[in-house]
């Protein structure tokens, strides 16, 4: 049998790669990822037959960098996610925000509540917040959910439109809510789950990086961006939050994540409790 090539990241390489990781996603790679880095993209460099690093740099500089600069970001970045994480924030969403937010909308004469998880990974947030928001509402209510998932990740967004998930991954949640709004997979598909059409529908997934410029016609009432500003330095954080706080509507609300914090960075959202954040 063939013994698997095993590759070399030399300092010099590694700083190159999180140079590149920095500019293209934001994502501050720290000396403590070499490892990381080294072992997630040996895989890469071996299904390319590439003899090293050097010349995978030397690819990712090219002309027709595009696709693979996004499998690379694929393979370094940490997709974990799961459906109601942090459920907090869901119940917050039902029993607090959500009545400010259908008061404005019906001051403005709107019926459509509009969404954005930010860092969406395999779909579990994006698809938790149409369940959260649809038990909320209702099925007689007019509102309109419109939920928009986007991630930088192709693998992850192709998961998560498919919104096909292993059993396992439901086996927290209420016996109720998963007959409720999940199928359940047979023959081929069992122990699979799927979400059904009514939830599927809600959400619009979309490639996104949330480097670039935000379009000045996106008006949110609500954003979830939580564990992907983890891996920005602050002054990434703080030109991201900046952009969130352009898109969200007066009265809208930003959810981040457990571990994430807006102290040390200037913005301009009343902090209505841990990781939630109100625009005036
Ligand atoms: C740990 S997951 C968080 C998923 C979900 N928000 C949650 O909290 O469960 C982080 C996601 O952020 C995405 N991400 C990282 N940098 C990004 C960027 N610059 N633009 C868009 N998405 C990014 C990654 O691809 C990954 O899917």
């Amino acid at each position: 049998m063939p013994s698997i090539p095993s590759y070399d990241l030399s300092d010099k390489d590694f700083l190159l790669f999180s140079r590149l990781v920095y500019e293209k996603c934001g994502i501050h790679l720290h000396e403590g990822k070499k490892e990381l880095v080294r072992s997630r993209l040996s895989k890469r460099l071996r299904e390319l037959e590439l003899p090293g690093f050097g010349p995978y740099l030397r690819l990712l500089a090219g002309p027709d960098a595009e696709d693979e600069l996004v499998r690379m970001l694929d393979a370094i970045s940490t997709n974990l996610t799961s459906f109601f994480r942090e459920k907090r924030h869901f119940d917050f969403l039902e029993s607090e925000a959500l009545a400010g937010i259908r008061e404005r909308m019906s001051k403005e004469g709107r019926q459509d509540l509009q969404v954005w998880s930010a860092g969406c990974s395999s779909g579990e947030e994006p698809y938790s917040l149409a369940i959260c928001l649809s038990e909320a509402l209702g099925v007689s209510s007019r509102v309109q959910i419109k939920i928009l998932a986007t991630d930088l990740s192709s693998r992850m967004l192709e998961a998560a439109q498919s919104a096909i998930y292993p059993h396992a991954r439901v086996a927290g949640l209420s016996q109720d809510l998963v007959r409720r709004y999940f199928l359940k997979g047979k023959g081929r598909m069992q122990g699979r789950v799927r979400l059904r059409p009514e939830i599927r529908n809600l959400v619009t997934f979309r490639r996104f990086n949330l480097m670039e410029p935000f379009h000045s016609s996106l008006h949110f009432d609500v954003i979830f961006c939580r564990n992907v500003m983890i891996y920005f330095d602050k002054p990434t954080q703080e030109m991201l939050v900046g952009k969130f706080h352009k898109a969200l509507r007066p009265g809208g609300y930003l959810f981040i994540g457990h571990s994430e914090s807006l102290m040390g960075i200037e913005h301009g959202f009343r902090y209505v409790q841990p990781t939630i954040y109100l625009k005036n």
